[in-house]
């Protein structure tokens, strides 16, 4: 039986990969997420219109402890037999943070925390539960390339540091725009899909590693945390044509939430390793990531640098 964890599967684009996890490929389920109920309601949904098994398990993201709170449960439940190994990881969660500064349990950078080491340390827990050829799918954002349009609008991706960026903004450091905190947190998973596939490579594992561009979807819950007016301007029809005709990437809750699931799952992505596919107008393409995505001594030191920050 298949089996396929996520982060931010309940929700927002998320929402529509799951369903298409359990509508196409018939995949057992676990659902993580920070609140319980809105897990538990939507794991009943899918159990009722699939009839696949559901594990909803909380997991804040942004918390170290929680994380491993939840693969302790994950860990216990396989081996009762009462889960299968995992054929995909879908590390899906992400938010913006506009304001001042927040930092997350551990004292990191909110965005950093959230997007990013979050799901570095998810993998490394999650690497003994895994099934032979298991894939892990990783939402990053076309804004993490500066050379990019989505990338100059909403803030030039900064160096993938992570121990600045871990502590941005205390003591005299500037605490960087909102804008430029996600896209660098994105830029950081795009980097961390390709060191996996390297280490994978390295150490014999099959283990696949992709990393994802949804496309631009004013729809979902993303921007909530931007002004009323200018979240319902952003759904416009108007304003969509307008970032369709400035060549924004411009995605789709479903169409983009149904392809995060085939690159979990499908035949065609099974061979795919260390790319980085993007969804744009109702299309789903294999593309070039920003050029410093791809400097290998920058992504080791940056997955060194996770290890010593979840290890603390
Ligand atoms: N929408 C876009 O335009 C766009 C473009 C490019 C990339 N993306 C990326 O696509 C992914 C999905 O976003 P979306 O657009 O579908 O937005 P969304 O509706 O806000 O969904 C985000 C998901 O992440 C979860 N999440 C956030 N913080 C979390 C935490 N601390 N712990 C656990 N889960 C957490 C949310 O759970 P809660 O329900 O608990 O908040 C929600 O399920 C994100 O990674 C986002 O960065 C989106």
């Amino acid at each position: 039986m298949t089996t396929v964890l996520l982060t931010g599967g309940h929700s927002g684009l998320g929402r529509e990969t799951s369903k298409r996890l359990a509508q196409t490929y018939g995949a057992n389920l676990i659902l993580t997420g920070r609140d319980r109920k809105p897990l538990e309601a939507f794991a009943d949904t899918l159990r009722e219109g699939f009839h696949i098994a559901v594990t909803p398990i909380e997991m804040d993201v942004a918390s170290l402890d929680s994380i491993r709170a939840a693969f302790q449960k994950i860990e216990q439940l396989a081996e009762a037999g009462r889960i299968e190994p995992l054929s995909a990881l879908v590390l899906n969660a992400g938010a913006q943070f506009r304001g001042p500064a927040r930092y997350s349990p551990d004292g990191y950078e909110l965005t950093f925390a959230t997007n990013y080491l979050g799901h570095f340390l998810a993998i490394q827990l999650a690497l003994p539960l895994l099934a032979p050829n298991a894939r892990v799918a990783l939402t990053s954002s076309g804004t993490h390339d500066p050379a990019s349009l989505d990338g100059k609008i909403v803030g030039r991706a900064l160096p993938p540091n992570a121990l600045a960026l871990a502590h941005a903004g205390k003591g005299s450091t500037p605490l960087p725009s909102y804008g430029k905190r996600y896209t660098t947190s994105k830029l950081c998973l795009v980097m961390l899909a390709y060191e996996l596939d390297r280490r994978a490579r390295e150490s014999g594992s099959n283990l696949s590693s992709i990393a994802f561009d949804p496309g631009s979807i004013p729809e979902t819950g993303l921007l909530r945390t931007m002004p009323k007016t200018l979240q319902r301007l952003g759904r416009s029809g108007f304003a969509k044509w307008l970032m369709r005709t400035a060549g924004l990437t411009s995605g789709n809750a479903l169409f983009s939430g149904a392809s995060l699931a085939d690159l979990a799952l499908g035949q065609r992505f099974s061979r795919k390793s260390a790319v980085y596919l993007q969804s744009n107008r109702l299309s789903l393409a294999e593309v070039r990531s920003s050029a410093i995505s791809y400097d290998e001594n920058l992504s080791r030191q940056l997955w060194n640098d996770s290890l010593e920050l979840v290890s603390t």
